[in-house]
Parts: C-alpha cells; sequence; structure tokens
C-alpha cells in the first residue's frame, strides 16, 4: 500500500515548512569576513534571512554612531568591546596576558591570582598598551591603481602604488594619534583606507585566575568542549575633552560614541550570530600546490622546531617557579601555532583539501577554456603556479628553519637583534633615545634566563645542522659547527658572551661611542647570529622573495579572473587585520563519524574536568565551591546550569578574539576566543560542516565578575538586559 495517498494536504505543508527551515544556509553565507561598508552591497539579505534585526548603518556608519563604534582594534592583534559608558574594555584573558604579566612579579602575581579594581583609583595603568577605534574606512582604488596597469614593469606599478598610498597616508595623518593605513584587499586588486583613533592611556580593570582564564590550558586550547573563562578587562582613559592622550593621572575614563548592551538570558542551537573584530589573515584563494606545501612542508617543520624548544621550556618551567613566570607568555604564544597547525594538517587532509582545490581549479581551468581571450589572459595562471611552487618549497622550507631558530628561535639571539638595530642606526648617524633602548633591554631580561636559553639555543642548533647545508650557514656557524651537538657546547659558547649580564650590556648601550662597535661584533653570540643571518639572506633570501613576488602577481591575476567567473555573486576578501563581520549560528558539529558535539557547555564540566593534581585544570576552590552551591542567580540556564563556552559557524580567524559575538539586535551575548581543533583549516579553506568558533558565554563572564570577584562596581556600570 502507498502511504503517501493519505497524507493529508495540511501535513505536506508542514512538512514543506519543516524541511525549509532545517535546510542548511548555503556555505557561502557563513564562509567568509565580510567588509563593513560592503554589507549593504553583499549580506545584507543573508543576514536578514539568518534573522537579524539590524540594517547596514546600524552595523557600520560614519555619520551615527553605529556598532562599529563599540569595537576596538586590541593591543597589536586583538578585537575588543566597549561595554559601559564609561570606556570599559571587555576582551579575552589571553590578549590581555602580556600586560597582566608585565604588572606581575613572583611576590604580586596578577596572572596567578588575578586582579579586580574595585574602584577606578585602583586601576592599573599598562605602559605601552594601546586601544584603536576605527573612524573611518573607505575604497581608494581609483585613486591607488590609476594607471598602473599601463606599467608593464612590476617594480615600477609597485613603486607608484607605494607611493599613492604614501601620499593618502600623509594627507590624512593630523596627528600623534590618529593612525592611517592604506592596504590591499584581493590580493592588491583593490586598495582602503582606514582612520583610526588610538588612545594610549588603557588600564587594567579586571582579569580572574589564570585557574579561570586560561582553564583547560594549551591542553584545551584549539580544542571543543571547552571551559576556559577567556576574558579580561580594561578601561580607556582620555583627556576631559575625550581626546586620546598619553598617560596622565588627569585623564578620564573615556565616554566612547557607543557602548555594547549585554543580553542575558537563555540561547539555543541554531540563534543566529554575529562576530564583528579584526581578523588577521587568511588565505581561501591559494592554489592547490600551496596548500600542498603548508600541509607538507611549512606546518610539519614549524611543529617539529616548536616541540624542541617548547619541551625545553617546559622543563625547566616546572622545575622553577621564577621561570614559570618568566616564559609563561612566550610559552603559550609559542604553543598557540604549533598546536594550530597540528589542527589543521588534521583537517586538510581529513577532507581532502588538496583533491578539494584541484577540482575547483579544473572548474576553473573549463570556465578559461571556454573563450579565446580568457584563454589568453589567464590560461597560463595554474601552470605558472605549478612551477613557480616548484621552484619556490626548498626556498620556503628554510625561510621556515631561518624564521623559527634564526630570527626568533634563542631569546638571545632577539636580543642581537636589538643590539644590531642600534649600531646601525648609530652607524647612520640617526638620533636614538638610549633610554628606549635601555627600557627593551629590561623588558628583555625581565623574562630572561641564561640557562634556560643556552639549552634552547644547543638544541636549536643542532636542528638547523641537521637540516641546513652549510652553504646557508656563514663562517662562525661552520666553526661552530664542529662543536654542534658535543657536550655543553651551547653553555660553553654563552659564557663567552658579555650579552649574558644585563648590566654589561646595559652598560655597553650607556656608554656606546662609535670605537666600541668591535666590542659586540666581536661577541662570540652576536658574530654567530649576525653571521648566519648574513649568510642566509645571501644564499637564500632574496631569491625566496624574488619567488614570492612572482607568485604574488600570479595570485593577484588568479583572484581577478575568479572574481569575473563569480559574475554578481558576493566576492569575499581575505582578513588582513582590517575590521570585518562574519555572521552564523550557534550549532554543534560531527567532527567524525560517529561523534557528535553539542555547541554548550556549563559549569559542570569545569567541576568534572577539575583535578587538582593537573596544573591545566586547577579550578579555583572558590569556584568550585560556587558550583557545589548552585547559586548562580540571573546568569543561570533555565534547567539551573549555568553556561560556560559555545561554538558556533562563524568564519573567524587569529586577531577575532576579543571579539563581541552579538545576537539579531546586535546585542553582546559572547566573546569569541577559539576555534575548534577539526577546523582549524579555515584560515586556508573553509568547511561548514566542521569550522567552529567558540566562543564564551557573557553570562559566565558576568558571574565570574560577580560571584566570584565580588566585583559589582562593574556590573553596575554595565548596560545589561534581562
Ligand atoms: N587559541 C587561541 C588563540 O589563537 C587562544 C590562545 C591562548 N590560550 C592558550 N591556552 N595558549 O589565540
Ligand atoms: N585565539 C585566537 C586569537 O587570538 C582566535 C582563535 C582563532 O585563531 O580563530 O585571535
Amino acid at each position: 500500500m502507498d502511504c503517501k495517498r493519505y497524507v493529508s494536504l495540511h501535513w505536506v505543508i508542514s512538512l514543506f515548512l519543516l524541511i525549509a527551515v532545517s535546510i542548511p544556509l548555503k556555505s557561502r553565507a557563513e564562509e567568509g569576513m565580510w567588509i563593513p561598508t560592503l554589507l549593504e552591497k553583499y549580506n545584507m539579505q543573508d543576514l536578514q534571512k539568518l534573522g537579524f534585526k539590524l540594517s547596514a548603518k546600524d552595523i557600520y556608519d560614519v555619520n551615527h554612531s553605529s556598532l562599529k563604534d563599540a569595537v576596538v582594534l586590541f593591543g597589536g592583534g586583538c578585537t575588543g568591546e566597549i561595554v559601559s559608558s564609561k570606556g570599559l574594555v571587555l576582551t579575552n584573558h589571553h590578549c590581555g596576558y602580556a600586560s597582566i604579566q608585565a604588572l606581575s612579579s613572583v611576590e604580586n602575581n596578577l596572572l596567578k591570582d588575578g586582579f579586580w579594581a574595585y574602584s577606578q583609583k585602583e586601576e592599573l595603568a599598562v605602559p605601552s598598551l594601546k586601544v584603536r577605534f576605527l573612524e573611518r574606512m573607505e575604497d581608494v582604488s581609483q585613486i591607488v591603481l590609476k594607471g598602473v596597469d599601463a606599467l608593464k614593469d612590476q617594480s615600477k606599478q609597485k613603486e607608484l602604488i607605494e607611493e599613492r598610498c604614501d601620499a593618502l597616508i600623509k594627507q590624512y595623518s593630523k596627528d600623534e594619534f590618529t593612525e592611517v593605513s592604506v592596504k590591499p584587499i584581493l590580493y592588491g586588486n583593490q586598495y582602503f583606507m582606514y582612520i583610526y583613533k588610538i588612545y594610549k592611556d588603557v588600564r587594567l580593570v579586571g582579569a580572574p585566575p589564570s585557574s579561570i582564564g586560561k582553564f583547560g590550558g594549551d591542553t584545551d586550547n584549539w580544542v571543543w568542549p571547552r571551559h576556559t573563562g577567556d576574558f579580561s578587562m580594561f578601561r580607556i582613559y582620555a583627556t576631559k575633552e575625550g581626546a586620546p592622550a598619553n598617560y596622565s593621572a588627569d585623564n578620564v575614563p573615556l565616554q566612547s560614541k557607543n557602548h555594547l548592551k549585554i543580553k542575558l538570558g537563555e540561547l539555543n542551537e541554531g540563534d543566529p550570530t554575529m562576530v564583528m573584530g579584526y581578523p588577521g589573515k587568511t588565505q581561501l584563494y591559494l592554489p592547490s600546490p600551496a596548500i600542498s606545501m603548508y600541509q607538507n612542508v611549512s606546518f610539519p617543520t614549524r611543529i617539529s622546531i616548536r616541540d624542541l624548544k617548547l619541551s625545553t621550556w617546559k622543563e625547566s618551567m616546572n622545575k622553577d617557579p621564577k621561570v614559570d613566570i618568566q616564559y609563561a607568555s612566550k610559552y603559550a604564544r609559542t604553543a598557540n601555532g604549533w598546536k594550530k597547525w597540528q589542527g589543521a594538517i588534521l583537517g586538510l587532509s581529513r577532507f581532502h583539501a588538496i583533491e578539494r582545490k584541484q577540482e575547483q581549479e579544473k572548474q576553473f581551468q573549463a570556465w578559461v577554456n571556454e573563450e579565446p581571450n580568457r584563454i589568453a589572459k589567464y590560461g597560463h595562471i595554474l601552470s605558472d603556479f605549478d612551477s613557480l611552487y616548484n621552484e619556490f618549497v626548498p626556498y620556503h622550507k628554510r625561510q621556515v628553519f631561518y624564521e623559527e631558530i634564526v630570527e626568533r628561535g634563542a631569546d638571545i639571539f632577539e636580543l642581537c637583534s636589538i643590539l644590531n638595530t642600534f649600531i646601525h642606526d648609530k652607524d647612520k648617524g640617526l638620533h636614538v633615545e638610549k633610554k628606549d633602548i635601555i627600557k627593551k633591554l629590561d623588558k628583555f631580561y625581565k623574562d630572561y634566563d641564561p640557562e634556560v636559553d643556552a639549552n634552547v639555543l644547543g638544541k636549536l642548533l643542532v636542528l638547523y645542522k641537521q637540516n641546513i647545508d652549510p652553504k646557508y650557514y656563514g663562517e662562525s656557524m661552520d666553526k661552530v659547527s664542529r662543536y654542534i651537538g658535543k657536550g655543553k657546547f651551547a653553555s660553553r659558547l654563552y659564557n663567552k658572551s658579555f650579552l649574558v649580564d644585563s648590566a654589561a650590556t646595559k652598560s655597553f648601550i650607556r656608554k656606546y661611542k662609535r670605537k666600541d662597535r668591535d666590542k659586540l661584533t666581536s661577541d662570540p653570540i652576536f658574530h654567530l647570529k649576525y653571521e648566519m643571518d648574513q649568510t642566509y639572506v645571501f644564499t637564500s633570501f632574496f631569491k625566496y622573495q624574488y619567488i614570492k613576488e612572482k607568485i604574488s602577481a600570479t595570485q593577484k591575476l588568479y583572484v581577478k579572473a575568479l572574481q569575473e567567473m563569480n559574475g554578481d555573486q558576493p566576492f569575499m576578501a581575505d582578513a588582513n587585520l582590517t575590521m570585518r563581520v562574519s555572521y552564523g549560528q550557534i550549532k554543534g558539529y560531527n567532527p567524525k563519524d560517529g561523534v557528535y558535539y553539542s555547541p554548550f557547555t556549563t559549569l559542570k564540566g569545569v567541576y568534572q574536568k577539575s583535578q587538582q593534581s593537573i596544573v591545566d585544570y586547577q579550578a579555583p576552590k572558590k569556584l568550585i565551591a560556587l558550583y557545589k552551591e548552585k547559586n548562580y542567580g540571573v546568569y543561570a540556564n533555565k534547567n539551573g546550569n549555568l553556561p560556560v563556552a559555545f561554538c558556533a559557524s562563524n568564519h573567524t580567524t587569529g586577531g577575532n578574539s576579543g571579539s563581541p559575538v552579538l545576537n539579531v539586535k546586535g546585542e553582546l551575548i559572547g566573546v569569541n576566543f577559539d576555534r575548534c581543533w577539526d577546523g582549524t583549516m579555515s584560515d586556508l579553506m573553509f568547511d561548514p560542516r566542521f569550522c567552529r568558533n567558540i566562543i564564551l558565554d557573557v553570562r559566565y563572564v558576568l558571574f565570574v565578575i560577580d560571584k566570584y570577584a565580588g566585583a559589582t562596581n562593574l556590573i553596575e556600570e554595565m548596560d545589561i538586559v534581562e
């Protein structure tokens, strides 16, 4: 019997509606970090379809306050949001980490114990921390690219572009608190200008102890399900007139043009989410040979070098609490990329990224082959990529070794770079403030342990010797190379260097005269580093750069062709540390056969994970007590659980940390802080099935501030809607 015949029309309609709402949105909606000024043209329909109640002007407007005025570029590469009318900034704990560390010592360890200002007087100024507000952005392609294509010589093109950008920057920069930048998008097919206001008096207001703010530590980093209370708070100060200024005790909290409302209340799977912030870098239009290079050469090489560095640091950090603080921030920084690349390799191979790219390339080639003029313009692109990458890979691999071992391998090599710049500037007769150099040295030595570093240097040099042909070494390394790996050769080398001694180095700087130059250049470590640099640059780097530029030119043409192929459809631009909007939904996922992750975590998970014997999982006793009391107040879900984190399908990347996650009305529901392991390939390829961002539920933030820290002064100044 055919049951279909008995199905009523009513039932058919409901079924149709059910299917219509549950069909996943096209991946286009979720993929991409969109440019605020192009939302109207490209995205508003998608956004409305998803349920957003905002207009493009609510998000970005230069004449009236809009959401953009509540989002800042925090420090050098994070995002923060303004959450009160008194310049209160919310960002991640890991974004505030270096600042909190800088204010910490063994006796007063703010990282470990947390910090709360119960009044504005108690807030701590953070030297050299700044936040930037975007005043406006503008497409300046017409100005920058005018007549460029007519120039056949690429270096002439580059010169002209640079000239035009410099002229714009000069025209719009008015004082030390205005920053103007002109940046390419779509690989130089378009240019945008950005004007920022920079605030330089930023103070620490609150940070939970690391046992909350970094709960799960590097073990859980990049992993879902997640239970990290990754937030910290700062305040922007300005002159009484609201103008940006350097630190002054007379400054007052900034009354910014806009601040976000904070929304309490239940979240559900499927709820729309919008992330606004400063994603740093994605490369979504790379061809298959480039993906293969990342997957098979760069990521594995960087991982293996960092393996060595991290394990060496960790050993000493575990033994000595002083080293533990000194190396905390460096360790987290180094481990972060190291782990992300492992996830990316996993994702790229599991989801056959290279084959998928090849498939797209076939479609592209078929499109090109449809018309003779396309063949003439674009027919060579894919084969050019093949031969260029073929030539490029060995240079790229050496560059990776250089970056990871020479440029930022041992700490002392970084010190050498500071000193090298100093004598170089002096040689050129430039004015150098010695006290600025001394400041840099103080910062360096504060987090430096010669014994640990000699150990790292020794091990890294062994790796360099094993992997790099002697012709790229330099003479000094050649000599040293005989001893590499033998006994404590690195410590012996170290002990001959005056750089190990902070007083000696500082006095060298203070008394520096031209004739003292030799003292530095003949220092065994400085000399070694200097020669490694020089030899590498002359034997490999120039050629590396040369091929890279050819690749960029081909990439630019490729993206232009792809755009043409795409017709009127929205075409996303890769991230470039400028303000972007991405949208998606709260969504669980299916990382592999038989496994499903729900998109929510709660305090119960913190309790279950907590173990006093494992550093990463030592939840504070007070938090556990609060869990047992279940005294969550307005922050709890209806079922009585306290939410901690959720994951969603927004396309995000490094730099989006601290970004506000907004609901359909533009109210704050969470703070972005990470991505899921299975989807960290999304910098190269976004797959809506597996790519998820990880978000701290704003209710957990408020709970920690209110019930854990008792900083009700902060709760009161925020605009909380129920
Ligand atoms: N993976 C996040 C990001 O890329 C968080 C890093 C900080 N947390 C940590 N456990 N190291 O920045
Ligand atoms: N934690 C990252 C950051 O610092 C965000 C995670 C990501 O890379 O998406 O920006």
